[in-house]
């Protein structure tokens, strides 16, 4: 394929992962973004955000000069390809917030040349690209959605080998699929509307998953059963599959929350009650709720114990493990609720040095688990940090005011942690 000039605009997770890709796979790539210090670490070659091999792509790219960050979005003018990489947060009612991809557009459309593809990548509800040719004012700018399915801690991996590349819309779609020839997945032609309800419909669907998993997980406790060999039996049958059933604290992150929310909101404009999303959305409030529960259980002995006072001490504050995002993490939201209830809390993550977690509220971040676990009452295990398995048990068993753990995870093998005198409460699993 002839190379061809690409234009990426927001060096975000979504856009700085698409333009270092598309440099990686040979063609020239110039991303605008409007935030000139992130402009200026990424032309050092530093890589905002915490994402396995972004660095090495990006100096691969820089290295190669097929890779240019910019802040002035007039340098993409020649571009054969514009992707549109923008947030689209969550606004007003759960609504998609488009102003960001609105002034974007508005902005290419005074500035492309005639027959530039525009590729909408942001995450956006049914009937914005349909919308392109009003926003940008031209009706020479082919438009497709092209919806990306990138998760945080896989980005690299998840753009390089995807499940299915989904383009929807008819002028352009060619030139945007021989962008993606390189790779061994299915492509899905559809029409706009298809595939920009298919990104969401995706997002949600795994939100439901997971608060099914986190019902089951509590009606296991109730009944004593073991939620780690339902879920297993569930995920023998190829029609349910086995990912997304490990109950934790809650769904969290940048995308399910403001997606799931979206989605409801569409389906209410357009008169349709949703009730399945209602009800996943809250299950996942219920489950913040159902882990200080628990957490007050082990401290008082009684699920409505008062926490005042008493120190915690928390490993995992991100919204998963494998990514330094702090962005709508269940570990905040649990941390808030026991704080707001007087509980002293301390916190560690392998992602977030302590300079970092400053500034979230009620909270003291520090760079060494050893501190979490000094004079804790309870430890409370939030994400699925492989390192947390490895830790100095017999140390922090020493440290700690009671050697009590609550595994939201189901990340710590009970038996050895017995061994050293710790008791542990997961999720779903039998005491
Ligand atoms: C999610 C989707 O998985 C991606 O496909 C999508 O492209 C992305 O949103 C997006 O829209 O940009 P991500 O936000 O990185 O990716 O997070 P996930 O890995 O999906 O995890 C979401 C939440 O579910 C996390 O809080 C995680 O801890 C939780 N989770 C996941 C569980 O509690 N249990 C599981 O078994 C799996």
């Amino acid at each position: 394929m002839a190379e061809l000039s690409l234009g990426v605009v927001g060096a975000g997770y979504v856009g700085l992962t698409t333009a270092v890709c598309l440099a990686h796979l040979g063609h020239r790539v110039r991303c605008a973004d409007i935030d000139k210090s992130k402009v200026d670490a990424l032309r050092r070659g530093e890589v905002p955000i915490s994402e396995p091999r972004l660095p090495e792509l990006l100096a691969e790219g820089l290295r190669t000069e097929r890779l240019r960050f910019t802040t002035e979005i007039a340098e993409l003018r020649d571009a054969d390809v514009v992707f549109v990489c923008v947030a689209t947060p969550m606004g007003e009612r759960g609504r998609a917030d488009l102003r960001a991809l609105e002034s974007v557009l508005r902005e290419l459309g005074g500035l492309l040349r005639p027959g530039t593809v525009l590729v909408l990548k942001s995450t956006v509800p049914v009937g914005t690209t349909a919308r392109v040719p009003e926003l940008t004012g031209r009706d020479d700018l082919p438009a497709v959605s092209n919806p990306e399915f990138l998760r945080e801690g896989f980005a690299v991996r998840d753009f390089l080998e995807p499940d299915r590349i989904v383009i929807g819309g008819d002028a352009g779609a060619d030139r945007v699929e021989a962008l993606y020839s390189a790779f061994d997945a299915p492509v899905l032609r559809t029409d706009p509307a298809s595939a920009e309800l298919g990104k969401y419909a995706s997002n949600a669907f795994l939100a439901v998953k997971l608060s099914y998993a986190n019902e089951l997980a509590e009606l296991c406790e109730q009944v004593g059963a073991d939620v780690r060999q339902v879920t297993r039996t569930m995920g023998l049958d190829d029609r349910i599959g086995p990912a997304f059933l490990r109950p934790g604290p809650g769904w969290g992150g940048s995308c399910l929350p403001k997606d799931v929310a979206a989605l409801r909101r569409s389906a209410r404009d357009r008169g349709m009650r949703f009730g399945l999303l209602n009800a996943a959305e809250r299950t996942n409030a219920v489950q913040h709720e159902r882990v200080v529960h628990k957490i007050q259980e082990v401290l008082t002995g009684s699920p409505y114990g008062s926490p005042a006072g008493q120190r915690i001490g928390l490993l995992g504050l991100t919204f998963k493990a494998g990514t330094d995002d702090l962005r709508d993490s269940p570990a905040l939201a649990i941390a808030a609720r026991l704080a707001a209830r007087g509980a002293v809390l301390t916190g560690y993550d392998p992602a977030v040095p302590a300079a970092k977690g400053g500034s979230i509220p009620d909270l003291h971040v520090v760079d060494d688990p050893l501190l979490v676990a000094k004079d804790a009452a309870v430890l409370v295990v939030l994400t699925e940090w492989p390192d947390f398995r490895d830790l100095d048990w017999a140390q922090l068993a020493q440290l700690a005011d009671r050697a009590a753990v609550v595994d939201t995870r189901n990340l710590l093998d009970a038996d050895a942690l017995a061994r050293h005198g710790f008791t542990c409460r997961g999720i779903g699993i039998p005491t």
